[in-house]
């Protein structure tokens, strides 16, 4: 079963968020500050750290599954790395990420889909891509009670249409229509945004003219929320690492060293030691070796 239904099992000190806190802190103008995450251990990290949200991404399509990109992530891989960081987090709001295909082809189909990142998956909110072309499915989401984060700029779903992983919104005419996808998203009632890889002016343009806050990655310091890949902050991911990163560790490098110690310990034989050993008591032992020459004998 799982444990992460609003206020259940938290230990005490631990407060459950809710998405009303998005809101509430955009209007004390206090930074939201949301991560991704795709396992059990990470979300019990981050939660411990204090953060506000934690994204199911589908991102763990590339950093976690080796995908080229992550059109070819499927409900059922995403639902099972949610499940994994709603076992891991008491406190922090989690977002489930709407895998390609999962919601474009139909309302219907949305609405159950995005029924599931809540039911099977623990999840306490949705998000998905793209702007006026998705309103419909974000309003029957919504009218089902379930919370949408929107999704702007490059929005990497779209890699085949949009040509690669350019920013957006570097025109007149591309930042107006995202300006205007924004607002299209809030009066939808989306309860936030995730502005990509947009120019900083245009997204803290954006987020002063609608009420929802926008969370930024890549997008400057004028959004309302930072969001960054785990994967990509920790190093962990070597493939690529964009522009817009700021590297708080390298536990990739970390990981290859501590691998690369455990060979030379095992080939020298300094692991296992002494202190890595299961024994047993003398006397077992000793009745062992008695045991066994009587066998011999027979
Ligand atoms: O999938 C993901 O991790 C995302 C973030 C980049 C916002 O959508």
């Amino acid at each position: 079963m799982l444990t992460n239904a609003p206020g259940a099992n938290l230990p005490a000190g631990y407060k459950k968020k809710t998405i009303q806190i998005f809101r509430q802190k955009k209007e004390r103008g206090e930074p939201i500050a949301m991560l991704t995450g795709y396992d059990y251990p990470t979300a019990l990290a981050l939660d411990r750290a204090g953060i506000d949200a934690i994204l199911v991404g589908d991102s763990l399509g590339m950093v976690v599954l080796g995908y080229e990109n992550t059109v070819p992530v499927t409900m059922e891989e995403m639902l099972h790395h949610c499940r994994a960081v709603a076992r891991g987090a008491r406190s922090a709001i989690l977002v489930g990420d709407m895998p390609f295909m999962s919601y474009q082809a139909s309302v219907e189909q949305a609405v159950r889909n995005a029924g599931r990142f809540l039911q099977e998956g623990g999840m306490h909110v949705v998000k998905l891509e793209g702007g006026r072309e998705r309103l419909d499915a974000i309003r029957a989401i919504i009218s089902a009670g379930i919370p949408v984060m929107g999704h702007l700029g490059l929005t990497p779903q779209s890699i085949h249409a949009l040509g690669g992983y350019h920013p957006q919104g570097r025109t007149t005419a591309a930042a107006r229509r995202i300006l205007e996808d924004a607002l299209l998203l809030e009066e939808a009632g989306c309860f936030s945004i995730v502005l990509e890889s947009v120019p900083a002016r245009l997204a803290e343009l954006i987020s002063k003219r609608i009420a929802i806050p926008t969370i930024g990655i890549g997008a400057g310091a004028g959004c309302d929320g930072q969001v960054l890949v785990v994967h990509d902050m920790l190093g962990l991911f070597d493939r690529f690492t964009p522009k817009f990163v700021k590297k708080y560790a390298d536990l990739h490098g970390e990981m290859q060293h501590a691998f690369g110690e455990y060979i030379e310990d095992v080939a020298a034989r300094r692991y296992p030691a002494q202190e890595h050993m299961v024994e047993m008591p003398d006397e077992e032992w000793q009745a062992l070796l008695m045991e066994i020459a009587s066998d011999k004998d027979k």
